[in-house]
């Protein structure tokens, strides 16, 4: 049985994950309008535990309602929220992954209405449906996109109480049995638009210089580790590049990885843009495969941390190099993910690391062997 990176185990903190796929974070505006989770999160992540990821992410859980993008998000604001998040984790659990919980929010790109429905800003036509539109806040008044609703500037004391929403709703992650949490600091969203030059255009202690931009993020940092357990990693997910001019660069993620890495942040989440558009630059368009790669490479490299690749990574030979030339240490699927949830599982049979579909859970596997005996008797 040749030996994978991809099916190494890797170790982080008090944690193992059995493999290096994760399924990254993906919302799914499902949630009922107290952001409760149901029976559609569960099964939606619970198949890809079952499909043999190492690490299942949920979408990004809203920390305060006020920054939900939707009024579909799942949310982690409220003691009320943890219940049928632990039912979801315990699945997870039972199935051999861990459960990662995102935390998230939308600042300046709230209010929206669901992917499907194109992410236009909340208008009169919701408020006719019970959906009315509220005014997102932001990093200043600009708006992302003119077809969005124009943000509250924050002021510096309530910038200042940000990172203790977060520390709550990782306490909660915890109560919910989550593994691994995950701080969303990319796509244009609350601590990304702090970060980028593009949407910072603040004096005072959250603005100005490099080291003002970043400071709410580093304080978010720090708050989670105030009560996040230390045998449990944190994630963090960056748009390692703006991809527009002036723009946030991979250099200031570097910086920012080190000093993220100081706070106890233990792995870079390496994602791309959304400070001037309605999602990530994996989502919004058609790039390369792997383009998110080199991002992970450097930083892994420059700021000596645990890095996630993510976007178009979608096979397995794919997948195994990005780990064995050494640009990250995991490998994180979306898209694909939907497409297949039993991605992790064809990708250990495809690389030989399960010839026998050992790794199957049990109900799959004597079925599926089968099948593989049939098709080598065909051929
Ligand atoms: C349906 C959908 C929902 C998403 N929701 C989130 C989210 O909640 N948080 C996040 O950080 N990224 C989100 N993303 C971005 C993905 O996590 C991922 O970075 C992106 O899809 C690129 O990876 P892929 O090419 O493997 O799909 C979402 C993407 C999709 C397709």
């Amino acid at each position: 049985m040749p030996e994978t990176k991809l099916f190494a185990p890797l170790e982080l903190r008090g944690v193992t994950m059995r493999n290096r796929v994760a399924v990254s974070p993906m919302q799914v505006y499902m949630a009922d309008r107290n952001g409760i989770a149901n029976d559609w999160h569960l099964q939606h992540l619970g198949k890809f535990a079952a499909g043999g990821a190492g690490l299942v992410f949920t979408e990004g859980l809203i920390v305060d309602p006020i920054g939900r993008s939707s009024y579909s998000d799942c949310g982690l604001w409220s003691d009320t929220q943890i219940a049928p998040l632990r039912r979801i984790t315990d699945f997870i659990r039972s199935q051999g992954a861990l459960a990662g919980a995102q935390l998230h929010h939308a600042g300046p790109k709230a209010a929206r209405r669901r992917a499907w429905d194109g992410f236009a800003a909340l208008d009169d036509d919701d408020a006719a449906k019970g959906e009315p539109p509220w005014q997102p806040v932001g990093v200043s008044e600009a708006r992302t996109l003119d077809k969005y609703h124009a943000p509250r500037a924050l002021s510096d004391a309530e910038v200042g109480a940000i990172p203790e929403m977060f520390a709550q709703a990782a306490r909660r992650a915890d109560a919910a049995d989550f593994d691994v949490v995950e701080v969303h600091a990319a796509h244009g969203y609350l601590i990304h638009s702090f970060l980028s030059p593009v949407s910072n255009t603040r004096s005072g202690p959250y603005g100005g210089s490099p080291k003002g931009r970043m400071r709410l993020a580093l304080e978010v940092a720090e708050a989670i580790r105030g009560t996040w357990p230390d045998r449990k990693p944190l994630f963090f997910r960056l748009s390692c590049v703006d991809g527009v001019e002036a723009g946030w660069t991979i250099e200031d993620s570097v910086v920012l990885a080190r000093d993220l890495r100081q706070r106890g942040v233990d792995v870079i989440d390496c994602s791309s843009g959304g400070i001037r558009s309605a999602t990530s630059t994996a989502s919004a368009g058609y790039p390369a495969p792997g383009f998110q790669v080199p991002f992970a490479a450097q930083i892994r490299r420059d700021a000596g941390i645990v890095t996630m690749a993510v976007g178009l990574i979608t096979g397995a030979r794919q997948a195994e190099d990005i780990l064995q030339q050494g640009d990250a240490d995991i490998v994180a699927i979306g898209r694909s993910a939907l497409e297949d949830p039993n991605w992790a599982l064809r990708a250990a049979h495809v690389l030989g690391a399960d010839a026998d579909r050992s790794i199957w859970p049990a109900p799959y596997a004597w079925g599926v062997r089968a099948l593989d005996a049939a098709r080598d008797a065909w051929e």
